[in-house]
């Protein structure tokens, strides 16, 4: 058994930032959401990893080297145009071969263990076996009709959804995924879908099974999503404070990195401080994750995350259900005219009260 990763794609609905850096790379709780995917595919006991990488190779390539770290061997694919999943698929052939493969979308992250949907696969032997998930908006997602083990049809985003079963990012296929994938067509939004590739092969009386989770899973390539998997992850976060911590408060589960001096703050957890950060009269309420090397003075942080070398400073109303790139700096002055100054990127989004 061999793993694909999809670490490619344009990442569109996170701009700006994904100007600048992989969707797949933005932390969670101040992890990468990529390096859940390859804990989870380490832990189902794969070794042999395909990685589909885009316009955001070399940078991939940096954070995830040879995936030795992990125990994994990574090997690494170029797309070199983002057509959609089913084509991801037919890029990576000459890996995977005849190898049956676990696909694995690198902006997921997934609660619960892949392990057991694994282990269905290798004992049973479906061409596919599909991962879904029981969700109340099944309208927003792709969903299955499903007959006894058997899935029978996959509708894109129905107005009116035959089933509550939503897809997730997860699938496990043998090799007649690739004659599906050459056999459909592009989509309206010109890609190869996944979800036609495997109506092929439900249509040509391939054995497409299912298997549901009962965790969260989140497709973190939104801002909404993005924040969502943040507080998922940090509800199990645990307290360790490595950092200094002077005429505070801190409330809850809170975790502060090494070489990070906090004064007179008030933290109220889940929330996590990365490493050299300085934080002097802040409040900082739950959901929060703070990168490394952050520096914030005088301002109220919650719900949101804020990435490495980021300053917040004299902001009077308090931040929130925001994503702060790197190096950001947010600054207010007291003084008067009270007139905003911008440096803003393309699409950059601001929501002043
Ligand atoms: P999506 O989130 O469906 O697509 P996207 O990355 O293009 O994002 P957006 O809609 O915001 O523009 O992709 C799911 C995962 O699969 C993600 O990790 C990117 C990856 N991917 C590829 O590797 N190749 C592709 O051709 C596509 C479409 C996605």
């Amino acid at each position: 058994m061999k793993a694909l990763i999809l670490a490619g794609g344009k990442g569109t609905r996170l701009r700006p930032i994904t100007y600048s850096m992989a969707k797949q790379l933005v932390p969670v709780a101040n992890k990468p959401v990529l390096f859940y995917g390859l804990e989870a595919v380490a832990q189902a006991g794969i070794r042999e990893v395909g990685m589909i990488v885009g316009e955001t190779a070399a940078e991939i390539q940096a954070a995830v080297g040879d995936g030795s770290r992990w125990g994994l061997q990574v090997t690494y694919i170029p797309q070199p145009e983002p057509l959609g999943l089913a084509h991801a698929v037919l890029v990576a052939e000459p890996f995977l071969g005849e190898t049956p493969f676990l696909m694995y979308l690198g902006d997921n992250i997934i609660k619960s263990s892949i392990t057991p949907l694994v282990r269905e696969f290798e004992r049973d032997r479906p061409n596919a076996l599909i991962l879904l998930a029981e969700v109340p908006n099944p309208q927003e997602f792709g969903v299955a009709v499903v007959r006894g083990r058997r899935v029978v049809k996959l509708i894109e985003k129905p107005k009116e959804p035959p089933s509550p079963f939503a897809l997730v990012g997860v699938y496990l296929f043998d090799h007649h995924i690739f004659e599906a994938a050459r056999a459909i067509k592009p989509s309206w939004r010109n890609e190869l879908e996944i979800t036609d590739a495997i109506q092929y092969l439900i249509d040509h009386r391939y054995t497409v099974r299912w298997h549901t989770i009962t965790g969260w899973w989140k497709d973190t390539g939104s801002l909404d999503a993005l924040l969502e998997a943040n507080r998922l992850v940090l509800e199990d976060l645990e307290s360790c404070i490595e950092g200094e911590v002077v005429e505070c408060q801190l409330h809850g589960r809170v975790a502060i990195g090494k070489g990070s001096r906090l004064t007179r703050c008030t933290i109220r957890g889940p929330a996590i401080i990365g490493q050299n950060c300085t934080l002097k009269e802040c409040y900082i309420g739950p959901f929060t994750s703070i990168g490394d090397g952050v520096q914030l003075h005088a301002c109220e942080v919650e719900y949101s995350i804020v990435l490495d070398g980021s300053r917040i400073e004299g902001i009077e109303p308090r931040i929130e259900h925001s994503l702060l790139g790197k190096n950001v700096l947010v600054s207010g002055k007291a003084r008067r005219p009270r007139a905003l100054r911008l440096m803003l990127g393309d699409s950059s989004s601001v929501e002043l009260p």
